[in-house]
Formats: structure tokens, C-alpha cells, sequence
């Protein structure tokens, strides 16, 4: 009996999520090669770069390429990380996972870790996860971070190369209110280390403060770059090849309005290439398919947009919204203030530095100040819209 034909199921090649090991990245070759260099010398770095730009998508292939030319390498999410000793078992968790490559290794390094044990159990589909368990030796939940990052140096130490040790998100550990300490014990403690850190972090602000500031713990305990943003022409021809390799023909030009309408911002293109593919493939998208793509991609993303703005002061909104409509060099010259209905400089010099901080705008280099996600500038500018539409008034 026929069952039905076996097609082989072809799924959208543009990823919302982080990459994954096996998926191709656009670029970024530069910085990886550059990253790779530091990790092997076991230098510290500070990656910078605004939301939703691919910082954890490049962190975790330097570390598939760390591990692929035999290192071990450590990833930590430290994002929104509500306490020492939760970072502590998120690190703990993580190093144990990097060690899991290998059971030798496994058998002899795990031991180091004297503040958690690991705790290995079945999933249901008969594969293996790791968690860690606090072993009672370290008493207080700072304690317990400061002894699992001095045991990333014991790992290194027995290591032929340097542990690459990734801590993403790493100023949310800052803003927690015994911060100020967490910093102080943990830049000792890494200090001397034989590790390479890589500290990637999407509020620029308060991670470079963490950095440059001569007034804290890591002053100097690494190097600042950026992560550039793609090239627009590489960028498109990126879309074009993913579209074909997944059975779809895209034109240069539509790739190309996609990355403009974006302004190259890596989420925002890969959110619009989404839903062009999930609307046109296999059929080759018309720029009418693209404009329906564009909306689409931008009310997708309502409830977070909904959940930023709803979290930002009256005041802040207010601001936000002026600069979506109209990126200003000048956001306190007196006729700016008065279009956008913004009431006092003070009031928008505190909401600048509010939105600074939660890395909603930044300035270019010309001093620009605009908003750092194209389509959270986009949906502002058509929700509450100027204008509505009316019908049954007659004119003339
Ligand atoms: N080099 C790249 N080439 C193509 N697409 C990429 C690249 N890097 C990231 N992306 C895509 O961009 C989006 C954001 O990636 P990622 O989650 O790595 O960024 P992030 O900066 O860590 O984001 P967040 O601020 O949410 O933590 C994802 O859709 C991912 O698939
Ligand atoms: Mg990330």
C-alpha cells in the first residue's frame, strides 16, 4: 500500500534564534580569526554590540572552532542572572557541559571544581544533560562564583591550551545589587589567570563603564572592539545563496531592499528574509511579497516592542518615539523639543541616558542619535500613527 509521497521536508534557512554549529554565518570572519588568535595566547576580551546583532551566534562558533582545533571552550549566559550563586551554578552547569566532550577529560577536571558536583540524568529520548549541584564546601552564594571561576583557572593550568571561557550578558552580573563586591572578588580572582575570557554584553554602556571606568574592579582587565555590522553587499548575496540552497530564486534587488529597509541590523534582515520565505518559497518574491514581509516581521515582534516600550518611563516614551520618527543630532535643541512635545531638557537628558543604558539608541559617528533596532523604530512609527484612516465624511 502507497502511503504518500516521502518529500523531504524543507525548512526556512533564515534562523530567529542563534546560529547553530552547522548553519553558515555571514562574515565575521575577521573577528573570529582575531578572537581565535587571543584565546590560544589567553588574552581577555570585551565583544560590544547592540541587541540582536549576533553576539552569541559568533561566541558560540569561536567556540565550536576553539573546540575543533582541540580546546575547551565554556560558554555562560549570564542574562538577566538573578543572583552570585545562580551565576555561580550557571557557570558551574556550562563548565561541566564543555568538559562532557570527553570522558577522560570529564573524569580528570570535573574533580577540580570543588564548590558544585555534577549531576548527570537520562532524558526521555535516552540522551544525557549535566546540571550542577552545590557540593556544601563554599558557605555564601559569592563564595560559591568566586571558587567556580578560580577552578576555570585550575582547568586551564591542566590544559594544553588556554580554557576559552565565554560569559555573555556579563554587565547583568553588575547591576545586581551586591554588584559592586562581585565585581571586586571576580576581577581578582581572574587576574591571574591562565584562562582566556571573552565578556560579550548588549548594554554597551554600563559593559564599557565596567571596562574603561578607572573607578572599577576590571578597569583594563581586557580588550574593548565592536562587532561590526555586516556588509550590506555580503549581507544580500548571503540571502540570495540561503534562499536558493533552500529552492527559492530571490533577485539581488529584493535582497537588497530587504538589507536597506533593516540598515544591514542583523535580526531585522534575517526576521524580514524569514517571513519573504515563509510567504513566497518557492516562488520568486515580488517587491508586493516583500512590503507584506516587512509588516509582517515588524508585528510579529509586537509583544517584546509592547514590553520594552510599556517598561520605559513616560518621559522615555515620549523621547523614543520623537527619535523613531525623526533621528536628530540635537535632541535638546528648543524647536525638537517643542515638535516632539518633549517638555524640559532636563527631563530629556535623563531619558537619553536611560535609553543609552538600556541600549535602545545610540549615536554614529556624525553624532546621529537613532534608535538601535530598525524594526522596533519601524513599529513605532505605524502604531500609534499620525494618521487614521477615515470613511463617510464628504469633502468638496
Ligand atoms: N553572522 C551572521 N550571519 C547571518 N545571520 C546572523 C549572523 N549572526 C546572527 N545572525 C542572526 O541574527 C539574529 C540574532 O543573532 P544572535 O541571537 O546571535 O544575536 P545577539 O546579539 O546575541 O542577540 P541578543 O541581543 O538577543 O542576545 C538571529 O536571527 C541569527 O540567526
Ligand atoms: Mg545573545
Amino acid at each position: 500500500m502507497r502511503i504518500g509521497c516521502l518529500m523531504p521536508a524543507i525548512r526556512n534557512p533564515f534562523s530567529k534564534t542563534v546560529i547553530g554549529d552547522d548553519e553558515p554565518l555571514c562574515n565575521q570572519k575577521e573577528l573570529l580569526s582575531a578572537f581565535m588568535l587571543e584565546a590560544r595566547s589567553g588574552n581577555n576580551n570585551v565583544l560590544l554590540a547592540p541587541r540582536r546583532s549576533g553576539k552569541t551566534s559568533l561566541a558560540m562558533r569561536l567556540a565550536r572552532d576553539y573546540r575543533a582545533e582541540g580546546g575547551l571552550a565554556t560558554f555562560a549566559d549570564l542574562s538577566a542572572v538573578p543572583s552570585a550563586d545562580a551565576a555561580a551554578d550557571r557557570i558551574a552547569t556550562a563548565l561541566f557541559a564543555s568538559l562532557s566532550i570527553d570522558d577522560k577529560i570529564f573524569k580528570k577536571l570535573s574533580r577540580l571544581v570543588t564548590a558544585f558536583v555534577p549531576v548527570i540524568t537520562m532524558n526521555p529520548d535516552g540522551s544525557f544533560s549535566v546540571s550542577a549541584s552545590a557540593s556544601g564546601l563554599a558557605k555564601s552564594g559569592l563564595d560559591r562564583l568566586v571558587s567556580v571561576v578560580a577552578s576555570l583557572d585550575s582547568i586551564s593550568s591542566h590544559s594544553k591550551t588556554p580554557l576559552l571561557v565565554i560569559f555573555d550578558e556579563f554587565q547583568d552580573l553588575a547591576m545586581l545589587g551586591d554588584g559592586a563586591q562581585i565585581e571586586a572578588a571576580l576581577r581578582s580572582t581572574i587576574q591571574h589567570h591562565k584562562a582566556s575570557y571573552l565578556f560579550i554584553g548588549s548594554r554597551r554602556k554600563l559593559l564599557r563603564d565596567m571596562f574603561e571606568s578607572p573607578k572599577r574592579a576590571f578597569y583594563r582587565g581586557a580588550t574593548t572592539r565592536e562587532l561590526p555590522l555586516i556588509e550590506p553587499d555580503e549581507f544580500s548575496a548571503h540571502l540570495v545563496a540561503l534562499a536558493e540552497a533552500s529552492g527559492a530564486i530571490w533577485s539581488r534587488d529584493i535582497a537588497d531592499i530587504i538589507v536597506a529597509t533593516a540598515e544591514a541590523h542583523t535580526y531585522s534582515v534575517t526576521a524580514i528574509a524569514h517571513a519573504l520565505y515563509e510567504l513566497t518559497a518557492p516562488n520568486a518574491p515580488t517587491e508586493d511579497n516583500l512590503v507584506e514581509a516587512i509588516n509582517t516581521a515588524a508585528a510579529r515582534e509586537t509583544s517584546l516592542f509592547m514590553s520594552i516600550y510599556a517598561s520605559l518611563t513616560p518621559q522615555s516614551r515620549t523621547l523614543l518615539e520623537a527619535l523613531a520618527a525623526e533621528p536628530t543630532r540635537h535632541p535638546m535643541a528648543g524647536d525638537y523639543m517643542v515638535r516632539n512635545r518633549l517638555t524640559n531638557a532636563a527631563t530629556v537628558k535623563k531619558s537619553l541616558l536611560a535609553l543609552v543604558n538600556g541600549d535602545h539608541i545610540a549615536s554614529d559617528e556624525s553624532g546621529l542619535v537613532n534608535l538601535t533596532d530598525p524594526l522596533l523604530k519601524r513599529w513605532l512609527n505605524s502604531r500609534w500613527s499620525k494618521l487614521h484612516m477615515i470613511s463617510g465624511l464628504s469633502i468638496g
